[in-house]
């Protein structure tokens, strides 16, 4: 209330916004972007792969909604940057990264591979990285616990809304893990993870973060959190310190559109995380931040319809960082 009294919103003319992302969202609707729903994941392939949703928080908590941006989805790979942060608040820096890298592995997102100097996965952002974080979290405590403390903090970047759980998509994830299994088996004989770790259930608590469910209204609350240094600006709770959001979205920045995120640093220079489920959230730092979410995804796991909004949206708006 104060900043819009004084004139200092961080997006000023609000609607005026919310028309011209309007007129983005509409026009990447009637593209024909290709791309097909994720099928690895035998649950993720029965989604309608016309639902198309965009969202916006500012930091101010100034909010708005396009399309089907209630339809709750799974939310994958976009779990990662928040398991990397909490592990981040719980060991601190350097411990999280005596287990994982920093860089961008240049690789798909469940690579067989490796740091080459320090055999660590390469980033928190895919797959055998956010298998590490995983076993980072509320250590020693049993598996009801972690997951619970970490619906909680979830539940916190929402504005408190909740947040949801598919258990077809666990069960059917994990029934078809094997990669998976194989990257929690290259990191232990590579002595990568913390000692006394219980490898299946680190896999089991990865999962289960994987299987989350949210719709893009909910993300976008989470995304302008980030974009608020950790604070929620829907309810002003303290999520994450703001060296725990620099580092995050430092990663994000390079690593959180696997082997695109070159590409897209050039074309949208935003920090961002993808899932084959279909969703992007994107921090715009100091602004806001949006989630878009439409099922198709392209070969390497980012949703077509998700890259096109966020190119056009970059050229549009002078949100580019780099
Ligand atoms: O572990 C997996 O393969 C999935 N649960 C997550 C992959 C994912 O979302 C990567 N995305 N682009």
């Amino acid at each position: 209330v104060t900043r819009a009294l004084q004139g200092t919103l961080a997006i000023p003319d609000f609607q005026r916004f919310k028309q011209g992302v309007k007129e983005i969202f509409e026009q990447v609707r009637e593209k024909e972007l290709g791309g097909s729903v994720a099928k690895y994941i035998p649950q993720l392939a029965s989604v309608d792969p016309n639902l198309f949703a965009v969202s916006f928080c500012s930091i101010d908590g100034q909010r708005f909604n396009l399309g089907d941006a209630d339809v709750d989805f799974s939310i994958q790979s976009c779990s990662k940057p928040i398991t990397y942060s909490i592990a981040l608040e719980e060991q601190g820096a350097a411990k999280v990264h005596s287990h994982v890298g920093k860089e961008p592995s240049g690789q798909s997102f469940n690579h067989m591979s490796l740091l080459v100097k320090r055999k660590l996965p390469h980033n928190p952002m895919i797959n055998a990285g956010a298998i590490m974080t995983s076993s980072l979290i509320q250590v020693g405590m049993p598996l009801y616990k972690r997951f619970g403390k970490v619906t909680e903090i979830w539940s916190e970047l929402f504005g408190g809304k909740k947040v949801g759980f598919n258990n077809s998509v666990y069960l059917s994830e994990k029934d078809t893990a094997d990669r998976n299994y194989a990257l929690a088996y290259m990191m232990k004989e590579a002595g990568a993870f913390p000692e006394n770790t219980n490898l299946y259930e680190s896999l089991e608590f990865y999962f289960q973060c994987c299987s989350l469910e949210a719709s893009t209204d909910k993300m976008a609350i989470l995304a302008a959190t980030y974009a608020n240094g950790g604070i929620c600006p829907i309810t002003n709770t303290h999520v994450f310190d703001p060296s725990t959001v620099r580092n995050c979205i430092s990663l994000m920045a390079s690593c959180g559109m696997y082997d695109y995120s070159g590409e897209w640093n050039f074309q949208v220079g935003l920090p961002a995380k993808s899932g084959v489920g279909g969703a992007i959230w994107v921090v715009v730092p100091n602004v806001g931040g949006f989630c878009c979410y439409s099922p198709p995804v392209d070969e390497l796991g980012n949703s077509t319809k998700g890259l096109e909004f966020f190119k056009m949206l970059s050229e549009r708006y002078a949100f580019h960082m780099m």
